[in-house]
């Protein structure tokens, strides 16, 4: 099992609202890709890695979201994903959970703890 790094993801107010930014954890070939989301004050994190066939959700860097910007959507077949919980409800993997990753503001700045592979 790997351990488990933070990294500082970027200041809040660098965010739109909503916004996404991407990171990832570790080197090499297989580093942890993750993504964080903000939504007025509240911040979420998951992997990006979309439940239905593995492929990375966004559609270019930092977008995650649906036109409306009320969901995560999966650029792959469009799979749609609550974005304070991860929970899909519609599309292909409809029922399934993004993996959610441990997030935290602290100073204006968002910090993700995740594995240093996948
Ligand atoms: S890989 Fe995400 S909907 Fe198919």
């Amino acid at each position: 099992m790997s351990d488990t790094v933070e990294v500082a993801v970027g200041r809040m107010d660098e965010l739109t609202d909503p916004g996404c930014r991407e990171f990832s954890i570790g080197e090499g070939d297989w580093p942890f890709l993750g993504f964080v989301v903000r939504k007025g004050n509240e911040v979420y994190a998951y992997q990006n890695f979309c439940v239905h066939v593995g492929h990375q959700l966004n559609w270019t860097p930092d977008g995650f979201f649906n036109k409306d910007d009320s969901a995560i959507q999966c650029a792959s077949h469009g799979a749609l994903y609550e974005i304070d919980t991860g929970l899909c409800f519609a599309g292909p993997c409809r029922g399934k959970s993004l993996r959610a990753v441990v997030v935290e503001v602290r100073d204006g700045v968002i910090y993700a703890s995740g594995p240093t592979s996948m």
